[in-house]
């Protein structure tokens, strides 16, 4: 099926006889399979009588070799997935049969793509980027402190530099424009953290979506921001060589170095807001992060200290 949607990414016509004779079966073999690209991917396709069949808007599919060519010190094996359950799921089994880090795991679709909290990620075909990559940590719990956040700073600078530039931090490790969520980040660690372990960098970005009903909060995407379609290659090398950048840093230097930059991008700095971990709920002030990558809030007149992965903050009505 994904060898004829190769065929015809090009948005140009093609014959029903010709795709045919290329995938070496009948026309009516053809037809089924356009039947299951509608159904099965969303993908739309236009049939016109004497001319074949188009794509309604060409396709660019992920290519680790254009990926490679324009991030070539990111010297790291891309390995891509047309459809995956989760591309983070699949960088642990990755990791389990002895892949050497560092990898990184790609794929046009997630069929249970994982968000925080045990939310649903929506994935659609050959619209977005689902990017988990793997990296060996043999630093102990000192590179582990904020690495997330730091992800979250390299997602919102290379959103930026290719045209985002209202895409913020809300902590721990959203990237939103204005209220609007554009980008997630789902890190997941196996082994000892605080001797040898891996960590999976899971991030998913809206990039060309325009609709989606699987999506119960506020979001957006890169093409809605900007009117403008991205090449997801493009998006994958830029956000790569981001990532080495703060990566780097953050090895060298420690969070402490990173954390007053994290704070000047943080949409939410000064304002009032709940934190909610389950059933509980903590009204405070934002007054920002400490050196370890945790929230600082006013509570009463008083400063406190937040940390762990099944908190989220809301913003108060009166702020
Ligand atoms: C969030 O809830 O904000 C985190 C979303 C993380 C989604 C990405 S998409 C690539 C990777 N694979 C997954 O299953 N999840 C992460």
């Amino acid at each position: 099926m994904l060898t004829l949607l190769k065929l015809l990414k090009d948005g140009k016509f093609h014959s029903g006889q010709a795709l045919g004779v290329a995938l070496g079966i009948s026309r009516s073999a053809v037809w089924k399979q356009l039947q299951h690209l509608e159904a099965e991917l969303g993908l739309s396709i236009h049939k016109v009588r004497g001319r074949g069949y188009q794509m309604a808007a060409p396709l660019t599919l992920l290519d680790p070799a254009d990926i490679k060519e324009q991030a070539p010190s990111c010297d790291w094996p891309i390995l891509v997935f047309d459809s995956i359950d989760s591309t983070n799921a699949e960088a642990l089994r990755a990791i389990e049969r002895g892949q050497a880090a560092p990898f990184l795991v790609l794929s046009e679709r997630q069929t249970a793509g994982r968000g925080r909290r045990g939310r649903n990620w929506a994935s659609p075909f050959a619209e977005n980027i689902y990017y988990s990559l793997v990296l060996r940590i043999e630093g102990g719990m000192r590179q582990l402190e904020g690495l997330s956040l730091v992800v979250g700073l390299a997602v919102m600078q290379a959103l930026r530099d290719l045209g985002i530039p209202g895409a913020g931090l809300k902590w721990p490790n959203d990237v939103l424009v204005g209220q609007k969520k554009i980008a997630g980040i789902l890190l997941e660690l196996v082994g000892d953290p605080a001797d040898v372990c891996h960590v999976v960098l899971g991030v998913g970005i809206n990039v060309n979506m325009q609709a989606t009903d699987e999506i119960d909060q506020q979001w957006t995407s890169m093409r809605l921001e900007s009117g403008r379609v991205f090449d997801r290659n493009h998006l994958v090398a830029q956000l790569g060589l981001m990532l080495q950048k703060y990566l780097a840093r953050h090895q060298i230097d420690g969070f402490s170095a990173i954390q007053r930059e994290w704070e000047q991008n943080h949409l939410w700095q000064g304002r009032a807001v709940s934190l909610i971990a389950g059933v509980n709920q903590i009204d405070g002030e934002v007054l920002g992060i400490d050196s370890q990558g945790a929230l600082r809030l006013k509570v009463d007149g008083v400063e406190k200290v937040f940390s762990g992965g099944e908190l989220s903050l809301r913003l108060r009505d009166d702020s």
